[in-house]
Formats: structure tokens, sequence, C-alpha cells
């Protein structure tokens, strides 16, 4: 496996309205060996998503690192307190349905802007239709967190920064300064 290069802002790359992957490609040699350098790049730099056009492929697919909604089929009462492990997932050929009209602002970062943080508004519930990396197509529901990392993974695709959905730059800061003034203490 590969660590491969970020695309940072400014690059043309990002900017980009992306294509969608061939559903017969997925699961070809190439596609996934992008999904596997993807995931080592993004656990490498510690981020949390990670989108094709950050590493210079024009292609619908992301991948992320977050804890997942508790599945339906787990057993009622089971564990409902043990902190859930993060999963790794890919995301292919995305297709974002907001779910309500909840939206909430929190803070986010991304790879390509590096060292700045700022509060974006999100849809707080959505469901997803996707492909995952064995081909299959999959529905996801995700609300909070992993619905913010999908919807800022998804904007990738489309050209889209968390800049452009900033509804003022006010919040705008770099980490230090987000450490010391804005980051929530436990
Ligand atoms: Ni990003």
């Amino acid at each position: 496996m590969s660590i491969l290069k970020v695309s940072r802002m400014g690059h043309p790359v990002l900017r980009k309205k992306v294509k969608p992957v061939p559903p017969a490609d997925i699961t070809s040699g190439p596609i996934q060996r992008l999904i596997d350098d993807m995931m080592h790049t993004m656990l490498e730099y510690n981020g949390v998503g990670l989108a094709a056009p950050q590493v210079h492929e024009e292609l619908r697919l992301f991948v992320a690192h977050v804890v997942g909604e508790r599945d339906e089929d787990e057993p009622e009462g089971a564990n409902e307190d043990a902190p859930r492990k993060p999963q790794l997932m890919a995301v292919i050929n995305p297709e974002i349905t907001p779910v309500g009209r909840h939206v909430e602002e929190d803070w986010e970062g991304c790879l390509s802007i590096p060292d700045l943080r700022g509060l974006v508004p999100r849809h707080r519930d959505i469901k997803v239709k996707a492909y995952d990396r064995t081909g299959k197509p999959v529905d996801i529901s995700a609300s909070g967190f992993m619905a913010r990392v999908i919807q800022h993974e998804t904007d990738h695709l489309n050209g889209v920064l968390f800049l452009d959905r900033m509804k003022s730059l006010e919040s705008l800061s770099f980490i230090e300064e987000y450490a010391r003034y804005h980051a929530e203490r436990d």
C-alpha cells in the first residue's frame, strides 16, 4: 500500500465535479488498490475522511473512519454503552437525501486545507444511496458526526470545500487558536 499525495486548496482538481465509478469497475484491481491507498493515506494523516479528488483521482468515491450507527440486528440491550470502534468504510457514487430539516453547525477541518478549522452548517440526519467496495448497492442512514463527514466528503466530489459552506468566516481559526479558544474541554 502507498501513502498518496494530498491535493491542497488551490489545486484545480478540488474544484471539479468528478465522474461516477462505473459499478462494474468497483471490484477491479485499480479501484480496490485506490481504496486501500486512500484508507492508508487518511489514517497516516489522522483524517476522518478522504475523497478521491484529494488524491488527484477524478472519481466519485471517498473513504471514512467514523463510528457508525448501531446495527439493527444487534441484540437488544447488548453493550448499549460500550464504546464503538470506528469503522473504515469506502463509499462509492454517493447520493445524499436530507432527512428532516434539522441543520446544525459544528467544527470541520480538511486535509486539503491544513491547519484551519471552521463552523459549518450541515443536515443532522441524512440517507445515502451508494455502493460499497464489494460493488453492492447500500443504503446508509447517518446522523450527527457521521452525517457531517459524509456531507463534507460528498461535497469534495462536486468541487465544494467546507469554506464554501460556512455562513460566515468569523469562526475560521488556525488549529492552535481553535484548541485554545474554541475546542470543547471535557
Ligand atoms: Ni475535506
